[in-house]
């Protein structure tokens, strides 16, 4: 406690007023982001020599590659792996990986970790909980632990910690639009990687839009001939701003199946799960381009190189259309083992359907009274189908219009929450307000790179409450968790991305992992002193929380 004080003190004295400080128990804390649920610290530390040795059951040896693969590229020791002997209570100089005894109270992604001068013990009732706790164990080393050369002359150090810790919601995630800009296999790969440093555990892919189709569908292979390319990168960029181009100098890309199995195993041994987004009945031109039999109009269609709402939507008077819908899903299916399936919903202009004498036959045939009960019979005819193969559909605010599908799950972006839930639907939280993070950081916008509107500062990212206090506490289990979402119009390339998605992705990160009790904004700004040295380590681009240093990082 004294040091603490003395620490405190030296601050004071270097004119850090106490609205800018961190609480003093914050200064002794390790830089664990997201926080803990139990952190106890005590006396000492462990630290790794040559001669420390890697302890794993037989079932956790790849996990245990998490851990050897950093400390052996950072440290140059070898970090013999011993999968045979698992030592009994006193390890001396070693790291034990195991589920054995674990405390099964922790949970699916639960872990504990004891960190004394002899050994540092973590133990979880699953891989995925010890994942986390290698990822905790990382982050209470030297940030140059994460270095991708050997440091020399480094003071190896853990603190010594008791942890028990698991996560407060199920559903941790990031969406990452690849419509509107292209993110080869490689970069969504690093993107994965960031999001496990930060316990996240869902990647929300968004694939199809109006400016791209993204997924390889075999049975349909004009979607991604035609559909994954635009004559220009568009949206007013400059050519230069994006190298994703074909061999005809189109620009734009697509995930073959096998790109896409490769990133799901990428992702899964992660403990990441991939959610395929595939937009219906709007949001589509990109695919009716590719097949404009499938709209009200037969087309022809353009692929926009700008954002907006377009009229590119699917006619839902034609059984040929769920036909081809139920196809691409079916494939869909095949390639992600995820248990949800986001077929978007947002966002539908209703006056094409308005002008349909199909649709309004149709509408009049069902007994449906506007186009927003229309929307409402397309979606529940998914949902159905969703259902029938095992999967439950989520979808944004919008396919509350016209009557909840029965088993769906939404997706809360523009409200929708509470109506969902108050009748037993499960909802996922990302509120623009809070978590769109291709809106400004900054309220000066000329100290920034061009974002598309708005601004929401990682303070008030760090306020989001998956559990929204409007939310009555009776609905609150029907609450998965929340996610940041990266739209990418104006977001050409992998660096301007990260720099959009960090560090807010780890304010939310946070949020969905740490309990309210132990969640502060100042600690918070504190343990992001040392998680940006990580970040710069493994070389993900970030806007410095520190305002005088927010253009720093170049987004080209
Ligand atoms: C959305 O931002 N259109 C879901």
């Amino acid at each position: 406690m004294k040091s603490f004080a003395k620490l405190a003190g030296i601050l004071l004295s270097m004119g850090m007023t106490t609205a800018t400080m961190a609480s003093v128990a914050d200064i002794g804390r390790p830089a664990i982001i997201p926080e803990p649920q139990k952190i106890e610290m005590h006396a000492g530390s462990f630290t790794l020599n040559p001669e420390t040795r890697v302890y794993v059951d037989s079932a956790s040896g790849g996990t245990a590659a998490f851990l050897t693969k950093p400390l052996r590229r950072s440290t140059g020791f070898p970090f013999a792996i011993d999968e045979a002997s698992i030592p009994g209570a006193s390890i001396t100089n070693g790291i034990l990986l195991t589920t054995a005894n674990a405390k099964t109270n922790l949970g699916p992604e639960g872990y504990e970790l004891i960190a004394t001068p002899d050994s540092v013990v973590i133990r979880a009732p699953s891989q995925a909980g010890l994942f986390y706790g290698v990822q905790t164990l990382l982050q209470l080393l030297p940030p140059e632990i994460y270095c991708s050369n050997r440091v020399v002359n480094a003071d190896w150090q853990a603190p010594c910690v008791q942890i028990e810790d698991w996560p407060q919601f199920k559903w941790r995630g990031l969406m990452l639009d690849v419509c509107r800009h292209f993110y080869t296999k490689a970069q969504v790969e690093t993107v994965l990687d960031a999001m496990a440093l930060h316990k996240l555990n869902v990647f929300h892919w968004h694939l199809t839009d109006d400016q791209a189709w993204r997924i390889q569908i075999k049975k349909y292979p004009k979607l991604t001939s035609v559909g994954a390319w635009r004559d220009g990168v568009g949206f007013g960029l400059a050519s230069n701003s994006t190298t994703a181009y074909g061999p005809d100098g189109r620009y734009g890309g697509f995930y073959t199946q096998d790109d896409i199995r490769d990133v799901v195993a990428y992702a899964a041994a992660r403990h990441i799960t991939i959610v395929p987004e595939i937009e219906m009945p709007g949001h589509a031109t990109a695919a009716l381009a590719a097949y404009p039999q499938f709209s009200c109009t037969g087309g022809p269609f353009v692929i926009p190189q700008k954002g907006g709402i377009f009229n590119g939507i699917y006619d839902p008077a034609k059984k040929e259309t769920f036909t081809f819908l139920e196809n691409v899903l079916t494939e869909v299916f095949q390639l992600f083992p995820s248990k949800y399936v986001h077929i978007g919903g947002d966002e539908v202009p209703k006056d094409t359907w308005k002008n349909s004498a199909d649709c309004q036959a149709l509408m009049k045939r069902e007994g449906l009274k506007n186009e927003e009960e229309l929307q409402g019979w397309f979606i529940r005819r998914i949902e159905k189908f969703v259902s029938a193969h095992g999967k439950t559909m989520i979808g944004w605010s919008e396919i509350l219009q016209g009557g909840l599908a029965k088993n769906a799950a939404v997706m809360d972006w523009i409200g929708g929450a509470e109506k969902a839930a108050s009748t037993g639907h499960d909802v996922v939280m990302s509120p623009t307000g809070y978590c769109y993070l291709d809106q400004y950081q900054s309220q000066d916008r000329s100290a920034e790179p061009h974002a598309i509107g708005g601004f929401i500062s990682l303070q008030k990212t760090y306020s989001f409450e998956p559990v929204s206090p409007k939310l009555p506490k009776q609905y609150a289990a029907h609450v998965l968790g929340g996610q940041g979402n990266l739209w990418t119009e104006y977001i050409p390339n992998l660096n301007y991305a990260e720099y959009m998605i960090f560090p807010r992705e780890c304010a939310i990160a946070e949020a969905t992992w740490s309990p309210e009790s132990a969640r502060n904004w100042e600690g918070f700004e504190h343990r992001l002193q040392i998680h940006e040295k990580r970040l710069d380590e493994l070389g993900i681009n970030y806007r410095h929380n520190s305002k005088d240093l927010g253009k720093s990082a170049s987004t080209r």
